[in-house]
């Protein structure tokens, strides 16, 4: 029988805090045994704004996911977003000293470390070290050198920053609730983890996860991480939009968003659908041609600002690069088929990718940060983490890479 560990992940997102409990394997397979998902209060556009109901939301999460599993849980891998985060590339050199010139473990740390003394702007941290390329006595293209003979290591890598007191807050606020916060991890990344095919990360892709508060947009290629955005823009300002120009409440425009808005041609623009307006004791009528006139728009703007933030990321550009959509945002009726229109790329409809024992509650764009968690704890754990010792030698390519280093840069 294999070995098998707990691993929790807790996407604390502005909409909900989700938290799936699953048995990892020793050789990766995720069987989920339980899940807490509750609306999260107190998280604004990804940030804890109100410390008492973002505790209180993630107890409930958390509470939910131990009666369903039938589990104390006890630490977690946490997901955090918000347009505070920002990437940085930077590049290390190393030359290596003595007789043996194979490059170790400890000189790719070196190279790193290196790479990673930058000037910060204040109030900021290293959340992440992400590897684009290495290259050994100038020669590039390496993805792992270790092993390699050569004298002059050089690193590029792409450092994910964040804010540290938004940081501290959200991990505040899990271990108040109770738990060990065993990872922080940027949301995009943990998405990436989740949704993306291995052919996809190679050849290039564009990553946007469009939830209520944000529009993460993450871009790859070759394996590697490329360029980050986050916009403070999300589904619930679509949400706003429709409590403001129809006058009902936000939980009615909320309701119509879900029930009836369409991107896609409407079978009859004239459909009417009843509307209760603030003030009023009487239902009023608004029709699908007037929903769709308020909520097309707003999407064709966030996605037009989502693809010229992409685009900042020039491998962006590359023409094979296709589009993968995550997060509740994205599920709206015709919203990959308007993207796809507007990009002119290939866009398809994020998920996480079938694992066994996923269940089929799992399958939506809107669990893929909280799933990605899994594989992100999974990669973090490293071979020790298996009583056996049978393990494989920690895991390879870009999970392997997506460190998230509760540490100040230089520590
Ligand atoms: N079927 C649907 N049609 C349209 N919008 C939807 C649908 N389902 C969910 N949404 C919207 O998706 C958003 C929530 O997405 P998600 O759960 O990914 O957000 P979140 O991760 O909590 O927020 P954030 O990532 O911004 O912190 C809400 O604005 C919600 O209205
Ligand atoms: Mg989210």
């Amino acid at each position: 029988m294999s070995a098998s560990r707990i691993i929790v992940g807790l996407d604390l997102g502005s909409h909900r805090v989700r938290v799936v409990v699953a048995e990892v394997h020793e050789d990766g397979r995720l069987k989920v045994l339980g899940l807490g998902t509750v609306p999260s209060e107190g998280i604004r556009k990804g940030i804890v704004v109100g410390f008492e109901p973002a505790l209180d939301s993630v107890r409930r999460s958390v509470a939910e996911a131990e009666r369903s599993s039938g589990l104390e849980l006890r630490s977690v891998f946490a997901s955090v977003t918000g347009d505070h985060f920002r990437a940085l590339r930077s590049e290390g050199v190393h030359a290596k000293e003595g007789e043996s010139r194979e490059i170790t473990p400890e000189d790719m740390e070196q190279v790193v470390r290196v790479a990673r003394s930058v000037q910060l702007p204040p109030g900021f941290r290293i959340q992440h070290t992400l590897p684009i390329d290495f290259v050994l006595d100038g020669r590039g293209g390496i993805k792992d050198p270790v092993g390699m003979d050569g004298v002059r290591l050089q690193a590029e890598v792409l450092l994910i920053l964040g804010e540290i007191s938004v940081l501290e807050n959200a991990a505040k606020v899990i271990q108040k609730a109770g738990l060990n916060v065993e990872g922080l991890v940027f949301s995009p990344l943990a998405t990436a983890l989740a949704a993306l095919q291995e052919a996809e990360r190679e050849e290039g892709v564009v990553l946007m996860d469009i939830g209520a508060g944000t529009t993460e947009i993450l871009v790859l290629w070759e394996g590697a991480v490329r360029h980050t955005e986050v916009l403070p823009l999300g589904g619930a300002n679509v949400t706003r939009d429709l409590s403001i120009g129809l006058n009902v409440s936000l939980e009615d425009a909320e309701r119509l968003k879900l029930d009836h808005a369409t991107l896609l041609a409407a079978r009859d623009p004239a459909q009417r659908f009843a509307i209760r307006q603030v003030g009023q004791d009487e239902d009023r009528y608004v029709t699908a041609e007037t929903l769709r006139s308020i909520v097309e728009p707003r999407i064709r703007e966030l996605l037009d600002l989502a693809w010229e933030r992409a685009l900042k990321g020039e491998h962006a550009r590359r023409p094979g690069t296709g589009v993968v959509l995550c997060g509740g945002g994205a599920t709206l009726r015709g919203l990959a088929e308007t993207a796809a229109q507007l990009y002119e790329r290939s866009v398809r409809l994020g998920a996480p990718l079938q694992q066994e024992g996923l269940t089929a509650e799992l399958q939506d764009p809107r669990y893929t940060p909280t799933v990605g968690l899994l594989h992100y704890g999974y990669r973090r754990l490293g071979s020790a983490a298996w009583s056996d010792a049978r393990a494989k030698s920690g895991s390879r390519g870009l999970a392997r890479w997506l460190h998230a280093r509760g540490k100040r840069q230089g520590k």
